[in-house]
């Protein structure tokens, strides 16, 4: 046998050893999770979200330690691109949208149209129906499914409470705040509002829905 055969024999005598070894431990305690190897990856610090990590030190007082999670934000800060809402969950906020939100105009152009038809395919067309007439496949199955966009209803509803209903819901349907931002909310109005008027003429139909609330 050659040195490096020598050499690997004894190298296997040796792991071989540790082995027993090892296994002679584990069968003390039939119970015994055995030889922990790296013990930090079993038993990480539990760390809760927003709290910091709070470590006692030397001197027993209670310090935060470096090794910390998120921070609860500054009250009164808002995440970067957030825009508060400024009308309130209720009837007297539903009507206030109406009257007084209005989309910005920057946002009518034909692209963000298109986005929006992709939008209300994702997040609408199901209950309100491709054309925006109420027969979505899930809509039929409500209780009482979606009034059409083109019935009189929603023919004269401001686009303000169209924004309102879609940030906060109404009866069966849900918010969607949380799946569409606002400029998006806005894109799905230019398209339910091109369903609505497939001519055109949307400006002067809002401002006379808006005229009588
Ligand atoms: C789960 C089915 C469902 C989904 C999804 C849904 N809607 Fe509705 N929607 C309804 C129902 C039902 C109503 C009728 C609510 C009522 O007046 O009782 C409604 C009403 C509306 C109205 C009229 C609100 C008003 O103030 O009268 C608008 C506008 C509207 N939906 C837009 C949308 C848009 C935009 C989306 C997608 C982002 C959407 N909906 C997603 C079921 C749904």
């Amino acid at each position: 046998m050659n040195k490096k055969g020598t050499k690997i024999i004894s190298l296997m005598a040796v792991f071989g050893c540790v082995a027993i070894s090892f296994t002679s431990c584990e069968s003390k305690d039939p119970n015994s999770p055995g030889v922990e190897f790296m013990p930090d990856m079993y038993r990480s610090p539990s760390l809760e979200s927003n709290m910091g990590y709070v470590r006692i030190s030397e001197n027993g007082k209670l310090t935060t330690d470096t090794l910390q999670t998120n921070r609860l934000p500054v009250a009164g800060t808002i995440p970067r691109g957030f825009m508060p809402y400024p009308y309130a969950n209720d009837t007297a906020g539903y009507a206030a949208a109406g009257k007084y939100l209005h989309m910005p105009a920057k946002l009518n152009t034909a692209a963000n149209l298109a986005e929006g038809e992709v939008l209300y395919g994702k997040y609408c067309s199901h209950c309100h129906g491709t054309s925006g007439l109420g027969d979505g496949p899930v809509g039929a199955k409500l209780p009482g499914p979606p009034p059409s966009y083109l019935g009189p209803v929603l023919m004269a509803l401001p686009e303000g409470k169209m924004f309102h209903s879609i940030t906060y819901g109404k009866n069966l349907m849900g918010s969607h705040a949380s799946q569409v931002s606002q400029e998006e909310r806005w894109k799905i109005i230019l398209f339910i509002q091109k369903l609505q008027h497939p001519n055109g003429a949307v400006a002067a139909a809002d401002s006379a829905a808006t005229a009588k609330k």
